[in-house]
């Protein structure tokens, strides 16, 4: 029987009002829990009849999903990263993938700067002294952290998000320095930031912020030999893709004190569980990779990521196209 409405699948369950945009056209199915991802053979059944699914960076669609795919033509990822996606596999498949930049940047920039205030500030173990009842007497050392002002931020990866944290950045007087693939000159203007290679930003950087998508080049971007040429008053914020930075070189850095700290949302395997070396560090604030996580963003993004989804499947040109 031939079909009337084109199918949907939604990996996660998200707001009622999201997903009745979505029921209007197509008929529509989701996994309905919201605090963990569908497993795999309920997404694998489920994209067989599927002529678009909106996806989640939890969700990883691979050759072997997209091959017992065949009516799928859109893949929509409720995130502006889409490592989570073989790109080429859905490209030779003829599948539109999307993503949901821009509405999440200003969310993100605000949790790598509060990361990197909490982590040179202590915040975290400064709340927990409190709660266990530690403190005794104010004292001219107590838990005393770094200054942020005034002092040099590295940022790798000037794109929308580096950007934005970097005029976060100029309001703390800071000095800027960026490492790009591709030098951009307009921005070394309007923004003031200054292009350094990759090891000349990591010696001369109180602050290195690492925000470049994963691909295979970034992959291990920041490794033992990188970390040794940081200051070892430095500090290192990641809020992009885990694998960029070796975890394990990381925490030998840290370990040593060859670095003063890290701010970690990302990491290599995710969710990680509370027996990973690297949390229980002292010297680390980690976080459960909640960047773009206010209410008002995620649920633009999931906005977003129906709007993509909606207009590829009627023929139309989405909003983000990646591939
Ligand atoms: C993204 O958008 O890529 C985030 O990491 C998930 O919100």
């Amino acid at each position: 029987m031939e079909r009337t409405r084109m199918k949907i699948y939604i990996t996660r369950r998200l707001p009622e009002e999201v997903i009745a945009r979505l029921q209007e056209v197509f008929e529509c199915k989701w996994w309905d829990r919201e605090d963990i991802p569908v497993p795999r053979d309920v997404l694998f059944n489920e994209i067989q009849e599927a002529d678009g699914i909106l996806s989640m960076v939890t969700d990883s669609i691979d050759s072997e999903l997209l091959d017992a795919a065949p009516r799928l033509r859109v893949v929509s990822n409720m995130a502006v990263g889409f490592d989570n996606i073989q790109l080429e596999e859905a490209k030779k498949r003829n599948v539109i993938v999307c993503n949901t930049p821009d509405v999440l940047t200003e969310t993100t920039a605000d949790l790598t700067f509060a990361l990197l205030l909490a982590t040179s500030r202590r915040l975290v173990e400064s709340a927990t002294f409190l709660k266990n009842d530690e403190w005794q007497s104010w004292s001219p050392f107590l838990l005393a952290g770094l200054d942020v002002h005034h002092k040099t931020m590295g940022i790798i990866g000037l794109g929308r998000i580096g950007q934005a944290v970097a005029r976060r950045a100029a309001g703390f007087g800071m000095k800027l320095l960026y490492f790009n693939r591709n030098r951009r000159l307009a921005d070394e203007q309007s923004l003031g930031v200054e292009y350094k290679d990759l090891a000349t930003l990591l010696q001369e950087s109180d602050f290195v912020c690492v925000l470049t998508p994963l691909k295979e080049d970034t992959y291990h971007l920041i490794g033992e030999q990188e970390l040794s040429l940081m200051k070892s008053t430095a500090v290192l914020i990641n809020t992009s893709r885990g694998p960029v930075v070796d975890e394990e070189a990381l925490y030998e850095a840290l370990k040593k004190k060859l670095i003063w700290g890290a701010g970690l949302d990302v990491f290599d395997n995710e969710p990680v569980r509370a027996s990973h070396p690297l949390i229980h560090l002292p010297n680390v604030v980690a976080i459960p990779h909640i960047g773009s996580a206010t209410v008002e963003t995620r649920v633009a993004m999931a906005n977003l990521a129906v709007d993509n989804l909606m207009l590829a499947l009627t023929g139309k040109a989405p909003k983000y196209r990646v591939c």
